[in-house]
């Protein structure tokens, strides 16, 4: 693939759009339009941020001062979700990363740093010491775990780093050890949800998620065992993080070899209809280059192609470059038979994270 061309391509596309948004939030572009803003809809949605997230990675590549102002209307907006906690979750760390996280590590913003390390201590007052988990949702789920949730831990191994203070680092391990323990398969697939007793923290059950049913295999929920737990090797060095992603990705790429390197929305379902679930497939990409950075010199090159293969597909079957259609990669599904083949925001959020590391050009926001 010619990554410096399908960059080209993303920065064009990625432009306009911002023009076009102003400072509007966007989730899911219907018919080429971002209808919705989702500032309108729900602040606290856990997408809110990636389009910001798009906009420092673009901003740090470029260093065009028009990314940096949209992606700072969004921190701006999200003051008043922390204000108001209570609308809060798990996914704080997708929301404030992107954000507030960004921007402190781009510009070194004082007020962002507070406002992310706001979100840290969110986070880790969702810990469960019984059953060592960080609770997911709110309302009655308060035994609940999910897979996702790796992706959100990296908020507090930053702020572990940024006050020295390891509370923030144990909770995040103990929480990837439960993961290692509860959610991760011998054969490398993962559930999406574990529900512990919340007050013994012994487990009970594992319901069906966002995948077809119980004991599938929802492709992203993979996707952020892939990434979750090698991000969880970059923090802390431990090696049974790193062999977890690497069994969760050589299931992944087993089953995306089959169906043209681009995953379907779940890895066991029935073969028809056919759901695919490109955001999935952008993510284990990224995921994947994680694992080439981390990996010994003999590996590297295995785990840094598929991902190449994986983003190329994409690249070439799944991608909407007119300018004047909202949304970059197609194809993208929220859950089993639920707003499937849609542009997801975050789809294009890791498809551009996977191109521009490919390329050496990224900014580690995780
Ligand atoms: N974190 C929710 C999802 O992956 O859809």
């Amino acid at each position: 693939m010619n990554a410096e061309k399908v960059l080209e391509k993303l920065e064009a596309k990625i432009h306009t759009q911002c023009m076009r948004l102003g400072e509007r939030i966007p989730y899911i572009a219907e018919n080429g339009k971002y209808q919705n803003d989702m500032r309108d809809v729900k602040l606290s949605w856990w997408t809110n941020g990636f389009w910001s997230g798009i906009l420092w990675q673009m901003y740090q590549y470029t260093k065009d001062p028009i990314y940096r102002t949209a992606a700072e209307h969004t921190e701006l907006e999200f003051d008043r979700i922390l204000e108001n906690f209570e609308v809060l979750h798990h996914d704080v760390g997708f929301l404030f990363l992107h954000t507030a996280v960004a921007d402190y590590r781009l510009t070194g913003n004082p007020k962002s740093r507070t406002r992310g390390l706001h979100a840290a201590n969110i986070l880790a007052g969702r810990f469960n010491p019984s059953g060592n988990f960080i609770r997911a949702w709110n309302e009655d789920k308060t035994g609940w775990m999910i897979v996702d949730c790796l992706m959100n831990v990296p908020l507090l191994y930053w702020a572990e780093k940024e006050l020295k203070d390891p509370r923030f680092g144990e909770i995040a391990r103990r929480h990837t050890d439960t993961a290692l323990q509860y959610l991760q398969r011998p054969d490398g697939s993962c559930n999406h949800i574990a529900v512990f007793d919340p007050v013994s923290g012994e487990p009970v059950e594992f319901p069906a998620g966002q995948g077809y049913k119980e004991g599938s295999s929802w492709s992203r929920g993979q996707a952020w065992a892939v990434y979750g737990f090698a991000l969880g090797y970059r923090y802390t060095g431990r090696q049974e993080y790193l062999d977890a992603a690497k069994r969760t990705a050589h299931y992944f790429l087993a089953n995306v070899a089959q169906t043209g390197f681009v995953s379907l929305l779940d890895f066991r379902a029935p073969a028809e209809p056919v759901y695919w679930d490109t955001s999935a497939a952008a993510c284990a990409a990224c995921g994947l280059l994680e694992i080439a950075d981390a990996a010994d010199e003999s590996e590297k090159l295995f785990y840094r192609n598929s991902a190449e293969k994986m983003l190329e597909a994409l690249a070439e079957k799944h991608c909407c470059w007119d300018v004047e259609r909202d949304g970059i990669l197609q194809n993208g599904s929220v859950a089993y038979e639920k707003q499937v083949h849609v542009p997801l925001i975050y789809g294009d959020y890791f498809f551009t994270e996977g191109i521009l590391r490919l390329l050496g050009k990224e900014f580690m926001i995780w």
